[in-house]
């Protein structure tokens, strides 16, 4: 039994073939591992939709707490297990993959979800005869993973599977071939004399690794799926005397014998990565948040207290990420306002309108940048731009820098100088070619827009946008 602290040995059925016995064989090797070793944690669960898994195992009554879909929304799977028929564990299935299936698309969160939890002994996935994203999820995490191939179209098949391990960057290791539904009255002339051997041989030609032995086809073992009960019989109870119940043994027998192999458990490499994982992105943080100027860009005021940031209200960022910093909120409305709405008089935080532009503000991005071919020192133009959270562009309007050029220099300063001096200027107060992206920011959290989603998706907007800006 395993140790603990050790999370559990994953092992998926997987097949882009129907039909191959994926399902025959998960839910019987969970049973004869069970029998093999009873203090054994063994679990069970299917991202199929045929309930096979829980007309064989449910004993309880009434809805399940909890199903197979919650995994991925962060539920332990100790809270979803039920103990089942025959002392298999499984967690109950779900029919409502199917709108999740269009939602998930990172293979690893499933990996992610099971290597904190606090499950131990073994765990086996049954899978769709699909490569969806519950399938991928499973192969991710598997320690081994039985493809069953009944025929050579089901074989050519298995190299998706492959690609997949491949463009994860994840080792090929755990993938075992088995042949199948093999038909014993089938006998060939020449080297390979039957299915078994020509299916092997085609395997091992396509460097693919097979499992000892097979699984015939047993109209026994077809008979304890389909019977006028309308249940579903286990070899090990129901055909004890057919080849199915020793091959089965035999490669219940091999798959122990692997879980006890002292190589890391591909869960615990899974909780590894990920520790580095967030050591990097902790490290990518912090030097972002020690990057950035310590105050408003408009007004100076310190904005970073005990070493975090208060009172920001927007983020700004050059498009060439040499510049970036928070303003405060009032800073850049009143900016906005005075220069680019043309407001005739101040507008101050009790008025309508700052509420409708704080509230729309959340949907937006601003970009502050030279207008095109306005390169000469006395006739630099600003634009102004309005963007949506999708970075399409709302609206633009440019002004005129030396219009008020000479409160710029002289002593009466705009608020717009400052922002300026700091972020597009050059030493000689030319504007400069990048752009600055500014972003309204959660009150509670400045911060939150440092952190690797948040920013990587700012510079993914700035990307977008940037190919919408005309020339400078
Ligand atoms: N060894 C066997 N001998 C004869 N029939 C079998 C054997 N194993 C499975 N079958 C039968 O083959 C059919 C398909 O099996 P199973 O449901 O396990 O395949 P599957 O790969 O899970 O299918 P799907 O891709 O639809 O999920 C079932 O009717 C089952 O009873
Ligand atoms: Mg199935």
């Amino acid at each position: 039994m395993s140790a603990p602290s050790e999370p559990p040995y994953v092992i998926t059925i997987s097949s882009e073939k129907g039909g191959v016995g994926k399902t025959t064989l998960a839910t019987n090797l969970a049973i004869y591992l069970k029998a093999m070793h009873e203090d054994l944690p063994v679990t069970l669960l299917s991202f199929d939709n045929h309930f096979s898994v829980d007309r064989m195992f449910r004993l309880a009554k009434g809805a399940p707490r909890g199903d197979v879909s919650q995994l991925f929304s962060g539920t332990p799977i100790e809270q979803l297990v039920e103990t089942g028929e025959y002392g298999v564990q499984i967690v109950p299935s779900s029919d409502q993959l199917a709108p999740l299936r269009r939602e998930l698309d990172n293979p690893q969160l499933l990996a992610n979800s099971l290597a904190a939890a606090k499950l131990e002994g073994i765990l086996i996935i049954d899978t769709r005869p699909d490569l969806d994203i519950f399938t991928q999820s499973a192969l991710f995490a598997s320690d081994r993973v039985i493809v069953p191939v009944k025929d050579a179209p089901s074989l050519e098949n298995c190299r998706h599977i492959y690609d997949f391990f491949d463009s994860q960057q994840i080792s090929r290791r755990p993938l075992r071939i088995l042949p199948c539904l093999i038909d014993g009255r089938i006998h060939y002339d020449g080297p390979f004399r039957d299915p078994y051997q020509l299916l092997k041989a085609y395997a091992i030609n396509r460097g693919y690794r097979c499992l000892e032995g097979y699984i015939a086809k047993s109209p026994k073992v077809e008979s304890l799926q389909t019977n006028p009960e309308g249940k579903i019989y286990p070899v090990l109870t129901h055909g004890r005397q057919t080849d199915v119940h020793i091959q089965l043994s035999h490669i219940a027998r091999q798959v122990y014998l692997d879980t006890l192999d002292k190589q890391q458990r591909r869960l615990d490499q899974v909780q590894t990565e990920q520790i580095t994982r967030n050591r990097s992105s902790q490290n990518a943080f912090e030097k972002r948040r020690q990057a950035i100027n310590r105050s408003c860009l408009v007004c100076d005021t310190p904005l970073v207290e005990n070493d975090q940031i208060g009172s920001a209200g927007y983020f700004a960022l050059g498009s060439d990420q040499q510049v970036g910093g928070y303003l405060e909120e009032e800073c850049f409305t009143r900016l906005v306002f005075r220069y680019f709405y043309g407001a005739k008089r101040a507008i101050e935080p009790t008025d309508p309108l700052w509420d409708l532009f704080r509230e729309s503000a959340h949907r937006s991005y601003f970009v502050l940048c030279r207008a095109p071919h306005t390169r000469n020192f006395y006739q630099q133009k600003l634009s102004f731009y309005r963007f949506d959270e999708g970075g399409l562009e709302v609206s633009h309007k440019t002004v005129e820098l030396h219009e008020f050029e000479k409160r710029l220099l002289g002593k009466e300063r705009s608020d717009l100088f400052p922002l300026l001096e700091r972020t597009l200027f050059d030493p000689e107060r030319k504007l400069l070619d990048r752009f600055l992206l500014v972003r309204k920011v959660s009150s509670d959290l400045p911060e939150e827009i440092l952190f690797d989603h948040n920013f990587d998706h700012h510079l993914k907007v700035m990307q977008k946008i940037s190919t919408q800006l005309p020339d400078l």
